[in-house]
């Protein structure tokens, strides 16, 4: 319904580790070389993490040519009936943006960025009535305001907000598990910036900065990364029920809950 994000999450598509998923893009979380059959493994327990939810789930083949395609909410940004198409902000990641096409084209209209644009999905959080939108490495100014276009002229608010350089994406400090609420990473978004957008705003200590990407659905029940025990307490005591899923490997290669999902109904 135009003006009020829908957080039902009927349905996501996914898609499956590539088997080059070692050559997966890796600054920030990254340990390790990124290991594909351990990367798999994670994904299967989200899925079924997901699927425990409510949420059917369509998994996509994995792109031996695309190391990150499993990471499809960079690739696609849903305004209502509209799949906004983005150039991905990473040049080795171009080209993971057609198989999806192809599989939103049944529901969607697809609307394709100008060449001057770059935006990643993983730069958007949708708060009830509002999109946020991060101003971050992969996306520039002009992406941003090519999706805030279409964003307002759904009926939606826009707030753009500048990422630092210490992180990825907006979702990578910033999540949104319930109406009114944000969480956020401490160190990587100030007050100033997003203290007037909720009414409820849970800051996860820096050392546990991973954990403020969760994947909220009805009824206060939220996912959340396995290990993060100090997150995990705070949104206890804010009345979460919890699921946590075993990501490490998946954070190898800087990935977080919400960038295995494209949520489309
Ligand atoms: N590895 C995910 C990204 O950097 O886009």
């Amino acid at each position: 319904m135009p003006g009020t994000f829908d957080r039902s999450r009927r349905s996501a598509v996914t898609r499956r580790v590539s088997k080059n998923f070692d050559h997966a893009l890796s600054k920030y979380f990254g340990v390790n070389t990124p290991d594909a059959k351990a990367g798999q493994g994670a994904h299967d327990a989200y899925v079924a993490a997901l699927r425990a939810h409510g949420t059917e789930v369509t998994v996509l083949p994995g792109l031996d040519n695309h190391p990150d395609c499993c990471f499809v909410e960079d690739v696609a940004v849903m305004v209502c009936d509209k799949a906004i198409i983005p150039k991905l902000g990473h040049e080795s990641r171009e080209g993971e943006q057609m198989a999806i096409i192809e599989y939103l084209r049944g529901g969607s209209e697809i609307i394709h960025m100008n060449s001057n644009c770059t935006l990643d999905g993983g730069d958007v959080i949708f708060l009830d009535d509002r999109y946020l939108i991060g101003i971050s490495t992969r996306t520039n100014r002009a992406g941003a305001e090519f999706l805030a276009k279409y964003v307002k002229e759904a009926g939606f608010e826009v707030e753009l907000i500048e990422i630092p350089d210490s992180t990825l994406h907006l979702t990578t400090v910033c999540s949104s598990p319930r109406p009114g609420t944000l969480v956020a990473a401490e160190g990587h978004l100030s007050i100033n910036q997003i203290g007037h957008l909720a009414e409820e705003i849970i800051w996860v200590p820096n050392s546990e900065t991973y954990a403020a990407n969760t994947i909220g659905y009805p009824e206060d029940k939220v996912i959340i990364a396995a290990g993060y025990s100090a997150t995990r307490q705070l949104l206890l005591d804010a009345g979460f029920n919890v699921t946590t899923v075993d990501m490490d490997a998946i954070r190898e290669a800087d990935g977080s809950l919400t960038c295995l999902s494209q949520f489309n109904a």
